[in-house]
């Protein structure tokens, strides 16, 4: 079987992957001497696509329209861009061996690739309801949603199962975002999800009261604080209806699930050191082994504003991240050195006419602000969160951009407070005066 050499190669063709071989080719690689491996069939495109203008009914998004690195407002990576710069851009591979002492590794196929320097971008992978048992879970017409294949089969179940229901199973990222488009789509749409609201990875009750009164109001039927336990098929295999914990029954022609991620690290595993849930890194995003890195929703790195380890789900980390690895690879052929991560989180998501930013850390006591009555013709709001007197994390819905900058600079700046009814009243003014 054929072995390719490479001085560099990327493993996965993500986000992160993307925008690694953008930042390794403004560092001067040459022909020949990076490869980008991916399992998907496509270039690296901005993923975030996927749950909201790739699935619209019209104008939809399409490739190449959204290759990396469109979504940060660069460049655009057509495949031929990586033949134009001597990339090697593999797609369709999956690599299903990693062995780290000997820098080999091998796909599906058997082919194998020996690297210098290793940049570790695979990513995650969805939680499955037949993870914990869900009885019925592999029925048709039940969809999870991670790369554009996961897309592509659900709009032709969309199109097939036209002005039908849909249920939504789990309250965060993809759930709120897919039921909007499944609305959009004209679908019955029912949200399920056991927290007592939705995003409570990141959301107040306050803030949350806001999106779920908004969605109702679409017309979308929430119910929570309950979990899908079955599903019930058609003699087809299609999935007929969900069956709750609690004993209801909700009738679906479509499901899709979105119950969480998790990151791709099995490949490594007892070669690499780990850390909750990741690969751990260095400042420099360098992993346990040296000449391996590791990028985006993978690695467990430092973050220096919070002194602590965290991994990030997020796509803003997966860009910075890259360049960060890029540039520490490069400094360190030439014995340079170069400043540590100083990560600033930011989280984003939109739907329907909606459109949010989070900056920091969602920690302490909070504040919410503005109009956040879902009924307004144009709500605006936001939240502030508050650790030992100081505003560390800030929530914008519907900002415009100077005011999300203002948000993001208040979340890095830390500025203390004096009060916290004086902080509700000022709201965006706050952030403006910083
Ligand atoms: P990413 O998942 O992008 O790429 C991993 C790549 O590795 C894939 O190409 C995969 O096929 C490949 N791979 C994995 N294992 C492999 C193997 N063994 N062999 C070969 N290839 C392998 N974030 C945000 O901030 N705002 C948003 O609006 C959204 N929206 C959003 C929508 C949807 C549908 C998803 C799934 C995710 C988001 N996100 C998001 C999250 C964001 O997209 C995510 O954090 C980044 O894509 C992470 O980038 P990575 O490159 O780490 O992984
Ligand atoms: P998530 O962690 O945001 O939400 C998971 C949700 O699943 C929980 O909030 C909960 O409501 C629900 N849940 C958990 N167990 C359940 C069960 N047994 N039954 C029903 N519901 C259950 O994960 P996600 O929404 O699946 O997103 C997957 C990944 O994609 C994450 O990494 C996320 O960051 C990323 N993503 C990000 C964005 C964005 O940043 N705008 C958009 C889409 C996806």
């Amino acid at each position: 079987m054929a072995e390719k050499h490479f001085k560099y190669v990327i493993l996965g063709g993500g986000v992160a992957a993307g925008y690694a071989a953008r930042d390794f080719a403004k560092e001067g690689v040459k022909p020949g001497e990076l490869a980008v491996i991916s399992k998907e069939a496509v270039a690296p495109y901005e993923r975030p696509a996927l749950s909201k203008a790739y699935l619209f009914p019209e104008g939809a998004a399409r490739l190449p329209g959204f290759h990396v690195c469109v979504g940060s407002g660069g460049e655009r990576l057509l495949p031929e861009w990586y033949t134009e710069k001597g990339i090697e851009l593999i797609l369709s591979t999956e690599i299903v061996k990693a062995d780290l002492a000997s820098k080999t590794l091998t796909a599906a196929t058997g082919a194998t690739f020996k690297y210098d320097v290793l940049v570790i971008a695979t990513g995650s992978t969805v939680i499955r309801l037949s993870d914990f048992g869900v009885q019925g879970a592999d029925a048709k017409s039940i969809f999870y949603l991670r790369e554009i294949d996961d897309a592509d089969k659900l709009i032709e179940t969309i199109k097939a199962k036209k002005d039908g229901k849909a249920v939504i199973v789990g309250g965060g990222y993809i759930g709120l975002e897919l039921g909007a488009v499944m609305k959009i789509n004209n679908f019955d749409v029912t949200m399920v999800y056991p927290e007592p609201w939705c995003m409570p990875r990141l959301f107040t009750a306050e803030i949350a009261a806001f999106y779920e009164g908004y969605y109702a109001r679409k017309g979308i039927n929430i119910i929570k604080g309950t979990v899908a336990v079955g599903f019930d098929t058609h003699a087809d295999g299609e999935v007929k209806a969900v069956k709750l914990k609690d004993g209801r029954v909700l009738d679906a022609d479509i499901v899709v699930v979105g119950v969480g991620g998790r990151p791709l690290t099995t490949l490594f595993k007892g070669q690499v050191q780990e850390e909750k849930g990741g690969i751990k890194t260095d400042a420099f995003f360098k992993t346990s082994v040296p000449d391996v890195y590791a990028i985006g929703d993978v690695a467990t790195f430092p973050l220096k504003l919070y002194n602590e380890m965290r991994r990030v789900e997020h796509v803003d980390h997966a860009r910075k991240s890259a360049e960060q690895a890029v540039k520490a690879i490069k400094a360190n052929e030439q014995g340079k050195s170069i400043d540590v991560y100083d990560y600033l989180p930011y989280f984003y998501s939109r739907s329907f006419d909606l459109s949010w930013q989070f900056y920091g850390d969602n920690v302490g006591d909070t504040v919410i602000f503005g109009d956040s009555d879902p009924a307004s013709p144009k709500p605006k709001f936001g939240s502030y969160w508050i650790k030992e007197g100081k505003v560390v994390g800030a929530f914008l819905e519907g900002g415009t951009p100077d005011e999300n900058k203002a948000i993001a600079k208040v979340a890095k700046i830390q500025p203390p407070v004096q009060s916290v009814d004086e902080l509700a009243k000022e709201g965006l003014t706050f952030a403006s005066k910083i």
